[in-house]
């Protein structure tokens, strides 16, 4: 029988992943861009990959607070003048050997606009069609049977406090849904920029489910959440405009 497969070892792991753009606040005052690619959500959690020298991981452990900014398919024009660069003055040597640069307004290289956040400090990115305000939970070393590696790697696990849309991403007649023929998220695969598929590839079976149904797990029947969780009874009921 010919074999199909073959045994490799990648240096990368990046099977294809939406990117993100997590604003954060610097001491100074100033907000930092870091693109991260490393992100998953359950509930109104997100679990963020961040690597533990980056100005994004220092802002955000610090202040507890970041927004997850989602750039659509059109947008790697304004992500690629800030790649390869850092909000951190000493540029650590890792990245040196990578080629990154240290950049103080990352807003002005890339092009981007600033847009006040309603409930966090650092300004969402008014471009990107999704923009989530976000408190810091929790985070985790990776690598921790690494002694030389343990802790250069983070798991950091935020709570989503409020969600913006661009209206035009919105399922018509629903007050809290995306219409996923409409978001186009860019996709970063092996370091390259893609997009989906214009359309569903086939029906989904998992889609009969209704999506309030996972409420139950954005909701908490003892603890005050503080964003628009706790708003939120069933889907249509927090319908504003
Ligand atoms: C498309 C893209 C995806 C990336 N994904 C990640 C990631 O998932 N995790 C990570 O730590 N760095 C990732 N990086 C690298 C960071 O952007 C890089 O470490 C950057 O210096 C972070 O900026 P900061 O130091 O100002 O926070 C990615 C870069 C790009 C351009």
């Amino acid at each position: 029988m010919i074999d199909t497969h073959s045994i490799i070892t990648p240096a990368i792991m990046y099977w294809g992943t939406p990117v993100t753009m997590i604003t954060t606040e610097n001491e100074e005052g100033t907000a930092n861009i870091g693109p991260i690619s490393s992100a998953w959500w359950l509930g109104h959690r997100c679990v963020l990959g961040l690597a533990s020298m980056s100005q994004t991981t220092i802002n955000l452990l610090r202040t507890h607070q970041c927004v997850i900014n989602l750039p659509s398919d059109d947008m790697a024009r304004y992500i690629n003048p800030i790649a390869k660069t850092t909000g951190a003055l000493d540029v650590p040597p890792v990245k040196q050997a990578l080629g990154y640069e240290h950049c103080n307004d990352k807003f002005r290289l890339s092009g981007l606009t600033l847009r006040a956040s309603d409930l966090v400090q650092p300004p969402r990115i008014a471009e990107c069609p999704v923009q989530m305000e976000a408190e810091l939970m929790s985070s985790l070393e990776l690598m921790q049977d690494l002694l030389d590696r343990k802790g250069v790697l983070l798991a950091i696990e935020v709570k989503i406090l409020r969600t913006h849309v661009r209206n035009d991403l919105r399922l018509a007649h629903h007050a809290n849904r995306i219409d996923p023929d409409r978001w186009r998220p860019l996709i970063m695969s092996f370091q390259e920029f893609y997009g989906l598929a214009p359309a569903k590839v086939t029906e989904s079976k998992l889609a009969t489910i209704n999506e309030d149904k996972y409420r139950v797990l954005t909701r908490s029947d003892v603890i005050k959440q503080g964003g628009d969780m706790d708003r939120v009874d069933s889907g249509e009921a927090a319908c504003t405009n």
